[in-house]
């Protein structure tokens, strides 16, 4: 093994929702490990901040302003990167979020948005890319951004927890049916991970000094519930993405790899007042 399992140079990768948290921080790890890359973002400001950092790392990048929920915008978008780059190697289905309600309350116009944001996207995406990538007979990899909550129940995120559900077995899916094109298909699941949206940054530039600052007692609740005692990092997604994406995972398809910190593993296990492992109600 050398540093070259790693090297993304010469790879044209496309990601969804690009232009800020999760998605921005996996297009400049991306970048940065030589890829050119492309987006897919709804918000025009956050299409000109990425192009600048992106260009500022010395890779092209073709930023494109579009609504995963509109189909027909998407499929345009996959084609227009086609023509722009004429190969994707890389897909990354990012582009996701939540409203969070109660079951009961949910409104049906609502939960088809969240269906469509958070799993149809993915779908057409998928194929889209698969189609060119198999055109072109040179593998590629396909990295879906599911969450923590696809693997567990998740209250007043029914339909999103669903999706992600739905995102993890199409995973599994699509690296069985895509291995023999050499296209490998993984997710990760992150937990908790400070970005715009998370911040209640949801409109505009990515502007930092906007974001919602945590109280002591809501930091405190990450430290106890969060093994590693605090959320993560937009970046720590963008690695994991990076080696995905890479030769380093060359045999590795199908998987969901969480992000979290260790929530999965610890699975209702969280840290007492007085710091010993309890499974709550217990204090
Ligand atoms: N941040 C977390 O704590 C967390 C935890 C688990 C899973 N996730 C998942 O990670 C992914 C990214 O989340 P994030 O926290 O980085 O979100 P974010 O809101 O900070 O960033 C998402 C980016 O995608 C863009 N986007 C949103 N909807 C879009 C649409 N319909 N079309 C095109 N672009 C769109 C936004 O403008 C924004 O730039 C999502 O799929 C989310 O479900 C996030």
């Amino acid at each position: 093994m050398d540093s070259s399992d790693i090297d993304l140079s010469g790879k044209v990768a496309l990601i969804t929702g690009g232009g800020g948290g999760i998605g921005s921080a996996i297009a400049l790890n991306m970048a940065d490990m030589g890829a050119n890359i492309a987006i897919i973002e709804s918000i025009p400001e956050r299409c000109e901040q990425i192009t600048e950092l992106v260009k500022q790392r010395g890779r092209k990048i073709l930023a494109l302003e579009c609504n995963v929920m509109e189909s027909d915008k998407l499929r345009e978008a996959l084609d227009a990167v086609k023509k722009h780059f004429g190969r994707i190697d890389i897909l990354v289905n990012n582009a996701g979020g939540v409203a969070p309600r109660k079951f009961i309350d949910l409104r049906e116009s609502s939960f088809r948005r969240h269906i469509e944001l958070n799993l149809v996207s993915t779908v057409i995406a998928s194929q889209e890319a698969a189609k060119l990538m198999i055109e072109n007979g040179e593998g590629g990899s396909i990295i879906n951004v599911s969450s923590i909550e696809g693997s567990r129940a998740a209250p007043n995120y029914a339909v999103y927890a669903a999706c992600k559900a739905g995102v993890n077995n199409l995973t599994r899916t699509l690296a069985v049916e895509l291995a023999e094109h050499d296209i490998r298909v993984n997710t990760l699941a992150p937990d908790m991970t400070d970005t715009p949206g998370l911040r209640g940054n949801l409109t505009g530039p990515v502007d930092e000094s906007t974001w919602i600052q945590r109280s002591e007692a809501q930091v405190e609740g990450v430290r106890r519930r969060i093994p590693m005692g605090r959320p993560g990092i937009a970046e720590e997604c963008g690695r994991v993405a990076v080696f995905l994406a890479s030769n380093m995972a060359s045999y590795v398809t199908g998987i969901t790899l969480p992000v979290d910190g260790g929530t999965w593993a610890s699975s209702g296990w969280v840290r007492s007042s007085n710091d010993q492992w309890i499974l709550p109600p217990e204090d």
